[in-house]
């Protein structure tokens, strides 16, 4: 049902995960110069990133200094994207210790000015268009958090005018690669992370400075592929863990979209970011 999300600024959010007074609040989020900020338009496999980069900044910390930091974000309560919570969330994140690790859906113009004041550096991760779209496909129908939407044709519209929650993948992407030449930000995509992840991940960390010996890099691999994220994500998260990681491979639009769904989306890409370094980075 409608009332399941609201509008803000034009653009839609389920209600049961932020409100219009929490995204006024995160006007006043004051970022830091070494904040690591993980963005994602939804399902190109934020958790999937979130978990990696969290694995490669811990690296370095004792057990202490881990339980430490794992208290500190246990009190905040919600916090899991930048836009989630109560309007107070803001204040609270105050006291979390450096280097805190914020994940987000936002495109930047939606993001509190403070970010790009602060240097801190953005990793925006992209994932090709048809594939996402069928993943949020499934998440839509299959998690409480969001409306059902009964056929999949019906659905493509939405994705294609962007009237879903967190607005439209081309906006997002038209938005980011306005800054795809900021020294502060790198680019990287679900398909080279699937390719290679510990090539990926060696990427993320030189980005972020984060040092780590090779066995470091191969023992994250394996404790971030999808078999373990999936295994660890049922104990969690129950019957939701197959939703929330469902499939985890490229190339599943294939079973799903007809051949003129195939050239629509081809053409609104084209159109949107044909010719960008952005539509370079996507493995289309
Ligand atoms: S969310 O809810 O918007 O934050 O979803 P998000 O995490 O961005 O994306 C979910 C998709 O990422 C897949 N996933 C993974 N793929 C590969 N390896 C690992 N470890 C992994 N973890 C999650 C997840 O299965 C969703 O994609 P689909 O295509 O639906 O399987």
């Amino acid at each position: 049902p409608e009332n399941m999300l609201f509008s803000y600024r034009g653009i839609l959010y389920p209600i049961t995960v932020s409100s219009p007074e929490t995204l006024e609040a995160l006007e006043s989020f004051e970022a830091r110069s070494d904040d690591v900020i993980l963005v994602g338009y939804p399902k190109s496999g934020t958790n999937w990133l979130e978990q990696m980069v969290k694995e490669l900044a811990d690296a370095k910390y004792t057990e202490e200094e881990m339980k430490e930091r794992i208290n500190a974000e246990k009190k905040l309560e919600t916090f899991q994207r930048l836009e989630f919570g109560d309007p107070g969330i803001y204040e609270r994140m105050k006291q979390l210790p450096s280097r805190r690790i914020i994940v987000t859906h936002l495109k930047p113009d939606l993001l509190p000015p403070s970010i790009f004041q602060s240097k801190a550096k953005i990793l925006v991760l992209v994932r090709n268009p048809k594939d996402t779209a069928v993943s949020y496909y499934h998440f839509y129908n299959n998690l409480p958090l969001l409306p059902s939407i009964a056929s999949w044709d019906e659905y493509f519209a939405d994705f294609m005018n962007g009237k879903l929650a967190w607005g439209s993948y081309f906006d997002h992407l038209v938005e980011w690669n306005k800054y795809i030449d900021n020294e502060n930000i790198m680019t990287i995509s679900y398909e080279e992370l699937k390719e290679d992840p510990i090539l990926g991940m060696k990427k993320i960390a030189s980005f972020f400075g984060f040092s780590l010996c090779e066995e470091d890099f191969s023992r994250i691999a394996e404790k971030t592929s999808f078999k373990a994220m999936k295994e660890k994500s049922n104990e969690t998260h129950g019957k939701f863990g197959d939703a929330l990681f469902r499939k985890g491979v490229v190339g599943n639009w294939r079973d799903v979209f007809s051949k003129a769904q195939n050239e629509e989306m081809y053409r609104k890409f084209q159109d949107s970011l044909g010719g960008t370094k952005m539509a370079a980075k996507i493995k289309y």
